[in-house]
């Protein structure tokens, strides 16, 4: 029997190819997956990532209820193009305390991984007051209504235990102070800083939007801010055994 006979028997057969296909796909999905098994862990250890801060974390509910994702990725691939513009790759660390992660699939906006820093607050709230105000071509969306919406703390403590429900490790402690926390951050003349950095290091705190009022925008910003900054890559090694 050639070759050619015999690959017609598969052909002619739906329940043979079937079988067969599915020995080859499985093969392929064997050897991406069992590698993992051997691994400790498949997220790099790095110095500085902590779970988000309660204000941070709102600023995070709003930029995935606004649907900012869907012009935005959060996502620096390891190619020269990105790493020259956004920075250093995207580490799996930097989004271990995501759920769900923001990597985002679509960029008709640049990626927004390391924008924390980058530009001042007010240049933030000119920008969600109206994008074109600062860079006239843009095709970005107004979102006006984020200064003008207060938020207050009250829910914040339960979407940190959902958080921690999927394995997030807020502790007691941090839900216990959320509220506190909350307001520190958005209002620091009037809040405990300190007790805000003690668990949540580096965290930015201040007025973001420069209204006596906490909003919807003071804690958009507040995520913005954070994005990128909070590895310490002075003290982060590739592991090359990978
Ligand atoms: C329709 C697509 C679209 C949506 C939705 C969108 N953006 Fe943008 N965004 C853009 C484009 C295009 C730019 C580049 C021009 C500019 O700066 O306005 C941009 C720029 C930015 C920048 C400046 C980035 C940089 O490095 O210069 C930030 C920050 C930003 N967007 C945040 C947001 C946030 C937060 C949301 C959700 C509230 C959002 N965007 C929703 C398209 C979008």
């Amino acid at each position: 029997m050639s070759i050619v006979t015999k690959h017609s028997l598969i052909e002619r057969n739906a329940f043979l190819l079937l079988v067969l296909s599915f020995i080859v796909v499985a093969i392929g999905g064997l050897v991406q997956i069992v590698p993992l098994f051997f691994l400790d862990n498949t997220i790099e250890k790095v110095d500085g990532m902590r779970p988000y801060s309660p204000l941070e974390l709102e600023g995070r509910n709003i930029y995935i209820r606004e649907g900012c994702y869907t012009c935005h990725s959060q996502m620096i691939r390891a190619l020269r193009d990105e790493v020259d513009r956004y920075g250093h790759y995207s580490l799996a660390a930097e989004s271990m305390y995501d759920h769900p992660f923001q990597w985002g699939s679509k960029r008709t906006g640049p990626d927004l991984a390391r924008v924390g820093g980058r530009y001042s607050d007010d240049w933030h709230v000119a920008h969600m007051h109206n994008p074109r105000d600062l860079v006239p071509e843009s095709v970005m969306p107004a979102y006006p209504w984020l200064a003008e919406t207060p938020i207050g703390p009250n829910r914040i403590a339960d979407v940190m235990r959902a958080n921690r429900a999927t394995g997030v490790p807020y502790t007691d402690e941090m839900i216990a102070t959320a509220q506190a926390d909350f307001r520190a951050q958005a209002d620091p003349d009037n809040g405990d800083v300190e007790a805000l950095l003690a668990h949540y290091p580096k965290a930015v705190a201040r007025n973001f939007d420069g209204n006596p009022r906490i909003t919807e925008l003071d804690a958009l910003i507040a995520y913005l801010q954070m994005l990128g900054t909070l590895v310490d890559f002075s003290t982060f090694e590739p592991d090359a055994s990978r």
